[in-house]
This record gives C-alpha cells, structure tokens and sequence, in this order.
C-alpha cells in the first residue's frame, strides 16, 4: 500500500465542471495546481505511519455524529459549539448521496459547504463518511432515483429470489452511478477545501455485507460464484503466502492452494467461503469509486468493517466487510483504500484493535464507545497499537443514557462525567510527544478489560509496570487504561484511567529492586511543562505506588514518575 501519494496525483488541475450544480463554486472553470504534498496524507513515518495534516503528523482526537445530524446545517448550529467544548479535533459526520444528488446529474453541495463552514467557524477538522450505495449492508441513503428503479439498479437477492434493501454489488451500473456522484463530492471538496485542508479523510460506504444470508443469490451472483476466483485474487494470494491472515490461509490451504477453481474449489465449502466471496465483490465495487474520487483528490480513503460476535457465522454478521480474515482479500481488490477500519463497541478492545492494527494497515477507529471505557481504550491505541486516531459515537446526543456507554458526554450537563472529553484534553497537551515516540519507540501502554482481570504488565525500557486494580470498580469503571512514555532512562510520563495502582519493577542486569525516586503531577501551561504537587506521601502509598484514580479530573491525571534502582 502506498502512504505517500503518487506522483502522477500530485498536480491536480482543475477542470471545467460538467455536472449541473447548485453551488456557485463549482460552476467555476479554472486551473488551479495544488503544491505537492500540500493535502492531508499518510506517510511512513519511522515505526508509524502517520495522518499527515499541513506538513505536521496529526492524532485524530474525533468523535462521531449520529446519522442524520449532517443533514441538516440548522440543526447543526447548536450542537457545533457544544461539540467546541469536549476537546475533540475532528468530527466524524456522513454525507449522503440523497443530499448531494437528489435528482440524477444535478449536485447541490450548499449542505457540504455549510457543514465545511461550521467545522471551521468551531476550529475543528471533520472526517466525511460517504454514504452511498450502502450504510450498514443497505441501501438506505441512495437517492430515491436510485431506490426506486430497481430494474436499472438491481438488489441483492435471497435465496428465495425476494429483493432486499441492498443495492447489489455487482451491478456495475450501481457501482457507476455511485462512483459518479463520489468524485463530484471530491471534486467538490478539491476546490472548496483543497487549500484549507478542513477534511482529513473520507471514508468510503459505511459497514457493507450481506444480512442474514451470506451471500448475494441473484443469478448474476450466483454465476459469479460458480466461475472461477479472479486470476488478480488468486496470484496476490500466491504472492502474499507468508503474510495473509491465519484464518484466510488455512481455508486456501486446506484445498491444497489453488490457483483455479469456483470459490468453493479454491476456498472450500463453508459459509466462510461466502463471506470471501462477498469480501472480493464488495472491495472491487468500493475500489471504483474510490479511485474515482481519487482521481479528483487524493486524501486517505478507508473503510469501516462491522465486528463479529464469538462463534457467529457469515450471515449472522456483515457478510463480506473488512473483517480480519478477509482484509488481504479487500487489499488485492482495493488498492486505492489506504486502511481499513474496526468499529469496537465490544468489550474485548485490546484483541479487536490489534488485529487492525497490522503492517500495511495503520490503525483507526472510528466508532468505539465513549465515557471512561473510550478514555482508558484510546490510551491503548495510541500508546500501545500507534493508531493514527479514536472516535466515539454519537457525540452529538446530549442525552446519552447510560452516560459510559455512547458519546462523550456534555462536560456543562454532567461535570462529573465528562472522562473521555477531559482524557481528550491532556492527550491533545500530549499529542506532540506522542507522535514523537510512535516513530522514535518510548511508548506503550496496558489495558485492564473487565473485572476477572485483575492486573496487567506492561515492559517499557529497563522496567516493568504492573497495574493492578485498586478494587471497588464496577461496570464499565472496571476498564482500567495506563499510557507510559519513556522520557529519559528512569524518567517516564505516566497517563491513566481507571482506580488502579502501579508497581514497577526490573528483569534487567544490575541492581535488583526498583524504588520511586519522586512522581510529580504535570501541567502544561503556556507551551510548557511544569510540575506542580509531589506525591510522594499518602497519595502514593508513601512513594511505593502510583495511584491512578476513576475519576482524575483533567488536573492531575498526568504524571512524571522517576525510577531509581537499589539492592
Ligand atoms: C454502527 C454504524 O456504523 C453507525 O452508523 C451507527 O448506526 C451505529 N452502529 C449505531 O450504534
């Protein structure tokens, strides 16, 4: 995959628009070059690959709207300034193709300019998410010209025969027809944004696959399934042999590799083989229009996969979204994706995150629950996994019930609850030297996930950390999240969240025992950073321990710990 753009994309010139349009800008003829890496971007940077935003590596601090918030600029007024106060960069906010292309080749992108207007007016950067052909495996934000000819724009199909809600993917009148209207919006954004660089990424439909069958039955399908895997899929596998996900290998493998074969004689039959199927229809499609929308303006495209329950079969989840089995299967047929993403509202964070964060596949969440379970997992995320960036959803909704479980909550409604938005606020102090140590290394981080799990132990340098809960927790407080960053040879900056203490220790030669010189409360006022009390007395087990509190305001949850080592 390429983290850098090609340099055949790099002098973008516009052209004379050919599509009727509402919007006075894009009615404008005329060329214009944008300079050389100049857009928001991925580069390799050291360990990391980072989001690259006006020549600065940028952590993405986000959170989501609900669906039908962006719809509407008037009933985002209100919440863009609610939004100002928890803390975030960037907000995450779909853009549907109904809005955008009510009637076919007529484009009205006034609610697009709005939505750029507000983002602006509040200092944050947005993440787009095009609704088009699908949101959540149907087809619900197609333009009603779309819905309503279902002869020219066909449907995934039961095996009874009946249509479904899904538009299918492999019409390729469907798959033009989206792509048309996705490189308008990006041809869009290249003149209204390309200077501003208000949006960082788009990502391309949103959670595809089939439900509650596992694969596509219409005829053109079902042929599909019955003639042999493309040459393309079956060499990348035969290239990639060494790398590709265990599960996806074992099922090639146990047919004896092949190279030939229907999808059944190359994959086996299983509903596995269904899902790849799928997988391998649903990432070609998505390529077209991403490349389309490429063509127009090359910044990072992804796309976001629904999770999978234990023990649930194809069908039972999206079938053929970008799950961690299927992920080489969508990188040979989606070259133009640049990542691929989880949506984690599963307890089991750790695992989930880990399997996206792969090389090749820089991680992004960009849904995951919010409160204090998002504030201890974004610590993960960025200090452990290097993720380019976190998203809560439904931060829009200021009447979140329970509290932990959706958006951050309103720091002005609920004072006391406000844990990610305050974690949000000491990691954007933070994020300079976070970036830093995701390239260099002297970053890590642990995660306590439910209440069996009573500690956690996490190596950085010569020491080891262990965080054990402190007791008490329950719920969703059990999550306990601890982020180290190494900054000299004994010296580390210590974030957390959760009611736990640490411990640290050494497995490395020389003097056996591990004592807390001092730990220091950290502020960062006026650029700079400067201690404030030291707790080296009650508050820290008389310097045994470093105590980590559930309910740290965002005062004080940073700490400067200093090791020393004796025997
Ligand atoms: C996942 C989807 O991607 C979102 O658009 C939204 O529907 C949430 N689920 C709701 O929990």
């Amino acid at each position: 995959m390429l983290y850098r753009f090609r340099t055949s994309l790099l002098s973008i010139f516009l052209a004379a628009s050919s599509v009727t349009t509402s919007h006075s800008q894009t009615a404008v003829s005329k060329t214009r070059t944008i300079p050389q890496g100049s857009i928001p971007h991925l580069e390799n940077q050291g360990s990391a690959t980072q989001l690259i935003v006006d020549g600065k590596s940028f952590l993405v601090l986000g959170g989501e709207l609900h669906n039908s918030s962006s719809s509407s600029v008037e009933y985002m007024r209100p919440v863009w300034p609610y939004l100002a106060t928890m803390h975030l960069n960037t907000v995450l906010m779909p853009i549907a193709w109904e809005t955008i292309e009510p009637e076919e080749g007529k484009f009205d992108f006034n609610s697009v300019e709005g939505l750029l207007r507000g983002a602006r007016e509040h200092n944050l950067k947005l993440v787009f998410l095009w609704f088009g052909a699908w949101k959540n495996t149907f087809s619900s934000y197609a333009p009603a010209w779309v819905k309503k000819n279902t002869e020219r724009f066909p449907r995934v199909q039961m095996s009874n025969g009946m249509d479904t809600e899904r538009l299918s993917p492999f019409s390729s009148v469907v798959r033009d027809a989206d792509a048309h209207a996705f490189s308008n919006l990006m041809r869009y954004l290249r003149d209204a944004d390309g200077n501003t660089h208000t949006v960082l990424m788009v990502q391309v439909e949103n959670e595809v696959g089939v439900i509650p069958e596992s694969r596509d039955h219409s005829s053109v399908a079902n042929a599909s399934f019955d003639s042999s895997v493309p040459a393309a899929l079956t060499s990348f596998l035969e290239k990639n042999r060494s790398t590709l996900d265990p599960k996806l290998r074992a099922a090639w493998e146990a047919g004896g590799a092949k190279t030939t074969g229907t999808w059944q004689q190359v994959f086996g039959k299983t509903p596995l083989t269904d899902d790849l199927f799928m997988a391998w229809h649903y990432a070609t499609f998505i390529e077209r229009v991403t490349a389309a929308g490429k063509t127009e303006y090359p910044i990072p495209m992804y796309a976001n996969a629904a999770l999978i329950r234990p023990n649930y079969e194809p069908g039972q989840y999206n079938s053929g979204g970008p799950l961690p089995h299927s992920m080489d299967l969508w990188r040979a047929g989606a070259p133009s994706l640049d990542f691929f993403s989880p949506d984690i509202y599963f307890n089991e964070f750790a695992q989930w995150a880990g399997s996206y964060a792969r090389p090749g596949n820089p991680l992004f969440i960009p849904e995951a629950q919010g409160g204090a379970t998002g504030a201890a997992n974004v610590l993960y995320a960025f200090g452990r996994l290097s993720a380019i960036g976190f998203s809560a959803f439904g931060v829009d909704d200021q009447n979140n019930t329970p509290l932990d479980l959706v958006g951050i909550t309103n720091p002005a409604e609920h004072p006391d609850n406000n844990v990610l938005s305050d974690m949000y606020a000491d990691l954007s102090t933070l994020a300079p030297v976070i970036l830093e140590k995701q390239k260099t290394g002297g970053i890590t981080a642990a995660l306590i996930e439910g209440e069996a799990q009573r500690s956690a132990r996490q190596s950085i340098g010569d020491y080891t950390a262990t965080i054990t809960r402190a007791g008490g927790a329950s719920g969703t407080a059990a999550r306990i999240g601890a982020m180290f960053i190494q900054t000299g040879t004994h010296e580390f900056i210590v974030v957390g969240c959760g009611d736990a203490q640490v411990t640290f220790s050494t497995d490395k030669p020389g003097l056996p025992i591990v004592g807390i010189e001092s730990i220091d409360e950290e502020f960062f006022v006026n650029g700079a950073w400067v201690p404030r009390r030291r707790l080296n007395g009650d508050e820290n087990s008389q310097g045994q321990t470093l105590r980590l509190h559930a309910t740290d305001s965002a005062q004080g949850r940073i700490y400067r710990v200093r090791l020393y080592r004796y025997h």
